[in-house]
């Protein structure tokens, strides 16, 4: 695997592998790789010729009281990692080159509706940080398909909404989160979490579980479905668990608006606090 940090030398690497009728995937991400990483790279081998992933700990997508400084940085690892994946280029550009002219003077892309709730209410300016750069990053590499973790499903919906607003030609491929066996998702976060914390984690996942499974059970009996009653009902199972919800609701799959009853493609997201980690996990329901 080729590491380039300079912009033109990934432009030449791309436009060579274009001349030769090569197709490109592409992983971004912020590093510290783990297992769900390494299966978006697996993904993207079934898409494409050629595997472009980034490393790049994005400053704009972090809040002010977010401590960027600290996030774990672990490029040697990764490096291996990602070459045992069999991937074919490494983009690590730094702050500098992406955001030359500092982040006050940064033109942003801005994905109105469903960058607006969940996370985007608890973590303001984070989807304008997330859809900006990976803008960029589509503009640097020019891949075909674009592999992204269904775990930040509300970020996959951003990124999806942006590529058809602005007639990006690339295909979001989202693929499903990784777990470990307590279901716990897996996350660069969970590295914040004592042996204690670790252990009471996957209630989140655990409760999403019990909510799609009270949903289900209620619209195949056709009764009644209060949503935010049960919602309500899951984040108090959550918190009695040890962690602190810091939202859970049930939406439409798609547009993440609160779900109706006239809805059949429904998604959980949630976002709770563990220790210092904050984990966010989601479940789809289907019904049919
Ligand atoms: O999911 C991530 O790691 C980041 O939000 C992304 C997509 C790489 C953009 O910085």
């Amino acid at each position: 695997m080729k590491t380039v940090n300079d912009i033109s030398e990934l432009r030449a690497q791309v436009k060579a592998w274009r001349q030769q009728g090569l197709t490109i995937a592409f992983v971004p991400t912020m590093g510290n790789l783990h297992a769900g990483h390494i299966s978006l790279v697996d993904e993207a081998h079934k898409h494409a010729d050629k595997i472009v992933a980034s490393i790049f700990v994005n400053p704009m997508q972090f809040g002010v009281n977010e401590d960027i400084d600290n996030y774990p940085r672990t490029m040697a690892d990764d490096q291996a990692k990602l070459t045992a994946a069999g991937t074919d280029l490494l983009f690590t550009p730094t702050p500098e080159m992406i955001y030359p002219n500092g982040l006050d003077k940064q033109s942003f892309v801005e994905v109105p509706n469903v960058s607006d709730g969940y996370c985007g209410e608890s973590r303001p300016g984070h989807f304008r940080g997330v859809s900006t750069i990976v803008c960029k990053l589509f503009n640097l590499v020019q891949p075909d398909v674009a592999c992204f973790g269904l775990k930040d499903y509300q970020q996959v919906q951003v990124i999806q909404t942006m590529v058809e607003d602005l007639s990006m030609p690339i295909t979001i491929i989202p693929v499903p989160t990784s777990r470990e066996a307590s279901g716990l998702a897996l996350s660069s976060r969970n590295g914040y979490l004592t042996a204690e914390q670790k252990a009471i984690a996957p209630a989140l996942q655990h409760n999403l579980r019990w909510l799609a499974e009270q949903i289900t059970t209620k619209y195949t009996q056709q009764h009644d479905i209060d949503f935010i009653t049960l919602a309500a009902q899951a984040t108090k199972a959550i918190d009695k668990a040890g962690l602190t919800t810091d939202y859970l609701h049930v939406c439409h799959a798609q547009t993440l608006q609160p779900a109706t009853m006239a809805d059949t493609r429904l998604v959980i997201l949630a976002a709770a606090h563990c220790g210092k980690a904050r984990l966010i996990d989601n479940l789809q329901v289907k019904l049919s």
